[in-house]
């Protein structure tokens, strides 16, 4: 079983590579960084996904010698600046669209023109997409337009099932940065701090159980491991 992967550095993207491993996938990475316990595991290809010129070339060298994949699992992502989206500036709003959104798309167009067939694709995305939270501003733009991404790609991939899934509520760098933000201002910052959260190691092994399950929802749904 082969797994490409984006994303490993840390968080959610590392457990599931480390628990993809422990299933016995051969794994295919894409990161800036390569953690310590990883190295030597997982076939590994360092990318800044910001630097979309370089996405397209980087997943064709890495994927040169692959005939199949059984999954892909676009994890990649960032929050960006939290706060009112009146006072995010534009730039910052285009890195999280570049990361969130547009480098999932050049990563599809590679793996669509290297021809390999591919039985799952799973694109972390999150309930932001559709929650609209007061201090999310891009995240939430980015999210909801990679659910849309994911859709327009799965009515061209017909041999391919294709999700967005959110993962629920992680305990990771990211969740972190949310969960200092101010409360009384935005609110989902204290619903957010009040609900269960998983560990990235128990959210991978959910993650794992929950792909085969995806196969019971249309290609190009949007998916909340919380509500199936
Ligand atoms: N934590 C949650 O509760 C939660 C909830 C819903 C959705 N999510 C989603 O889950 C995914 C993983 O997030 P996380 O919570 O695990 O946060 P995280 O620990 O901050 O992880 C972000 C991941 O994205 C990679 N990344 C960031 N910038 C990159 C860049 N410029 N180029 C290449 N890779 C980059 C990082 O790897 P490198 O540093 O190696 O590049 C890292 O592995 C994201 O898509 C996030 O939106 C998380």
């Amino acid at each position: 079983m082969k797994l490409f992967i984006t994303g490993i550095g840390s968080g959610l993207g590392k457990a599931l590579a480390e628990e993809a491993l422990s299933r016995g996938y051969e794994v295919y990475a894409m990161s800036r960084h390569l953690p310590e316990g990883l190295r030597g595991k997982v076939r590994f290809k360092r990318c800044d996904l910001l630097e979309l010129e370089k996405v397209y070339p980087a997943v064709v060298e890495l994927l040169a010698n692959v005939d199949s994949l059984d999954l892909v699992i676009l994890n990649a992502g960032i929050l960006g600046k939290f706060g009112d989206t009146h006072d995010v500036p534009l730039y910052e709003m285009e890195r999280v669209m570049d990361i969130n959104v547009w480098a999932n798309k050049v990563i599809l167009d590679a793996l669509i023109d290297l021809n390999i067939p591919i039985r799952q694709i799973v694109g972390i995305s999150s309930g932001a997409a559709v929650n609209c939270n007061r201090g999310w501003n891009a995240y939430s733009i980015s999210k909801a337009a990679l659910n849309c991404l994911l859709k327009l790609y799965a009515r061209e991939m017909e041999g391919t099932h294709i999700t967005a899934l959110a993962p629920g509520l992680v305990l990771t760098p990211m969740l972190e940065e949310v969960m200092k933000q101010d409360e009384d201002r935005y609110p989902s910052v204290s619903r957010i701090k009040e609900s269960p959260k998983r560990t990235p190691e128990e959210a991978a092994r959910l993650l794992f159980d929950t792909f085969p399950r995806l196969f019971e929802f249309d290609s190009g749904s949007f998916v909340d491991v919380r509500k199936i």
